[in-house]
């Protein structure tokens, strides 16, 4: 399958063509290169709850594994690669969205209880899906319900000029719904930082 998004990362045009299953098309500017200045106001405020050895799960291009770095952190970036075999950390990073990325409320259950030996707390950012409007988001959200999804839960793949990646389900929650998806494991939310004028939010589990 081709990567797509890798080879995105490295074309340099500074857009990320998402195509979702419904047809959807969407084109973002892409922020996986942007320094620590230009990153949304709540993943700057959430740095403060990054601490001691770090994992940064689904590193990209690896600005904050970078950033982070520079202020004196130790990390272990892994990107599409299992995390059971890099040891021991304090904290696991999981910014620009990447929440998404246990796929499903099922999913995410059994990650996190794989996780919880591996670090004491994730830092983990995530959009609100009921923080829009767009009538295509909404009738999208309706689709899931009536197909057992949950309303947020994307399949997603990434296009970049010829290239099309593997079709991935993305996991976009609430915090009500995050705090339902934890029951059952030992992660609890300790902090909520939300972005203001935008559904983003990081939440501190621990
Ligand atoms: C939305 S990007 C976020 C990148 C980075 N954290 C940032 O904020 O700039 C999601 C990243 O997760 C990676 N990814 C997707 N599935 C993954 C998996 N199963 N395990 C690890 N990384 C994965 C993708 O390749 C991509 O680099």
């Amino acid at each position: 399958m081709a990567d797509a998004f890798g080879q995105m990362l490295l074309g340099g045009t500074g857009l990320e063509i998402i195509e979702r299953d419904d047809g959807f098309l969407d084109a973002v500017k892409m922020v996986y290169f942007a320094p620590v200045a230009e990153w949304p106001a709540v993943e700057r405020r959430a740095l403060r709850w990054v601490r001691g050895r770090v994992l940064d799960a689904g590193v990209g291009a690896g600005r904050a594994a970078l950033e982070l770095q520079r202020r004196g952190r130790s990390v272990v970036g892994i990107d599409i690669s299992p995390g059971d075999s890099v040891g021991q950390f304090d904290t696991i990073v999981m910014f620009g969205n990447n929440f998404g990325l246990f796929g499903s409320p099922s999913k995410a259950k059994r990650l996190l209880r794989r996780l919880r030996p591996l670090a004491d707390r994730i830092v983990a950012g995530s959009n609100d899906p009921y923080a829009t409007e767009d009538s295509a988001h909404l009738a999208y959200q309706d689709h899931n319900r009536k197909r057992g999804r949950m309303p947020g839960q994307l399949r997603l793949r990434v296009r970049y000029r010829d290239l099309i990646g593997p079709w991935f389900d993305y996991l976009i929650v609430s915090p009500d719904e995050m705090a339902t998806i934890l029951e059952g494991t030992e992660w609890r939310i300790h902090r909520l930082l939300q972005q203001t004028g935008s559904g983003y939010y990081v939440a501190v589990l621990e």
